[in-house]
């Protein structure tokens, strides 16, 4: 039997403003699921990271199933509702389309997939962010498949000696390639260093068993405006000739900077916080992000364990927070406020176009 884990998200409304799910809406989330329960899905979890909520299921239908996309698709569908009702911000901010046709892909929600056949003993991550986009995963990824220096298996683990393969999108001409590491580690770089366009969907080892897979929907790409992040998500599997759970958590220590925050339109510090902090507050953020870690049994989620809720992640909180105060200093500017081309799926454009006829041509 093989065991499929989708992690789907939207942001259906929250409260107040950008900052969290209401409770509410969880409980009609988590009822929807617990219903489904035997009949389309075996297990599920539903969790939020700041105002985006999260439905993590299990199922033997592998990728892109209809009838796994339905129900998340109807789940969302009902939260909105319920978010109207409440008039909570933005409701139904990431359900483009109301017409279902088959996938939840392209119409809004984000959504990350993995089918496998369950080893041994099956630990997934579930990585899930909020304030920023798809591509802030490239950097982990890369730390945690293809960094000797974050992962100590590389080195001293024959079953991962050999490497991983990145399957990356480039998200504006929608094409697709996979790099072979270490081999073509600079390859890799070359692309992934700019993650506002190519982002890692699936890492894979060497002999095709699938490790990671990440959300790669642009929201601005498919609204063709701009109508919030396309916060992501992430599922990582792990040990036993994959990076142990420490390894796969241990990039996180590094506070990268990350778009999104403010309007969509801000670098700030991505900050990895317990679920407590998954609310999203200072300047609407700072970016942030949970980590839920599972055994899988049978395609039951045994857990989660809330990881980033430890003290050993307090010190890069503090680092965030100090890069937040920097970069907050900077007001408007760059870097803070994002380049001119990354702006263009912002609302900038709609102030440029009220200045248009106010510029003069500069004499010689
Ligand atoms: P409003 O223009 O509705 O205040 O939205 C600003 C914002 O939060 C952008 O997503
Ligand atoms: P979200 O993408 O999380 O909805 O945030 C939008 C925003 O404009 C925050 O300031
Ligand atoms: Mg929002
Ligand atoms: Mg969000």
């Amino acid at each position: 039997m093989k065991t499929t884990i989708s992690l789907i998200k939207a942001d259906i409304g929250s409260y107040p403003g950008h900052s969290r799910i209401h409770p509410e809406l969880l409980e009609k989330a988590a009822k929807m699921l617990k219903d489904a329960e035997g009949k389309v899905i075996i297990d599920s979890f539903v969790t939020h990271c700041g105002d985006d909520l999260e439905l993590i299921m299990t199922h033997t239908k592998g990728e892109d199933n209809p009838q796994i996309h339905k129900l998340a698709f109807d789940i969302f569908t009902a939260c909105a509702a319920l978010a109207k009702e409440k008039k909570l911000y933005g409701a139904g901010q990431d359900i483009l389309s109301t017409a279902f046709s088959g996938n939840v892909k392209g119409m809004g929600p984000g959504v990350a997939e993995m089918e496998f056949e369950e080893r041994g003993s099956d630990p997934v991550l579930c990585f899930m962010a909020d304030k920023t986009e798809p591509g802030a995963w490239n950097f982990f990824l890369y730390k945690i498949f293809a960094d000797p220096f974050n992962t100590a298996g590389l080195v001293i683990d024959p079953g991962m000696h050999d490497g991983f393969i990145f399957e990356v999108h480039d998200v504006m001409e929608k094409r697709k390639i996979r790099f072979r590491t270490p081999e073509e580690l600079y390859s890799l770089l070359a692309y992934i260093g700019a993650p506002s366009r190519y982002v890692v969907k699936y890492v894979f080892r060497k002999d095709g068993l699938i490790a990671a897979s990440t959300s790669t929907q642009r929201l601005s790409l498919i609204a063709g405006k701009y109508v919030g992040k396309d916060d992501p998500v992430m599922i990582v599997r792990s040990q036993s000739g994959l990076p142990a759970v420490g390894e796969v958590i241990e990039p996180f220590t590094i506070p990268v900077i990350v778009a999104g925050w403010m309007r969509g339109s801000h670098h700030g510090p991505f900050m990895p916080v317990g679920l407590p902090d998954a609310n999203c507050t200072r300047f609407d953020g700072p970016p942030r992000v949970i980590c839920l870690g599972f055994q899988v049994s049978n395609g039951k989620l045994i857990g989660p364990v809330d990881m980033f809720d430890d003290v050993g992640f307090d010190r890069v909180r503090a680092r965030c927070n100090e890069l937040a105060d920097v970069l907050r200093a900077h007001g408007p500017f760059e870097p803070h406020r994002l380049s001119m081309d990354e702006m263009e799926y912002t609302t900038l454009p709609l102030v440029e176009k009220q200045l248009k006829d106010r510029w003069e041509p500069i004499g010689k």
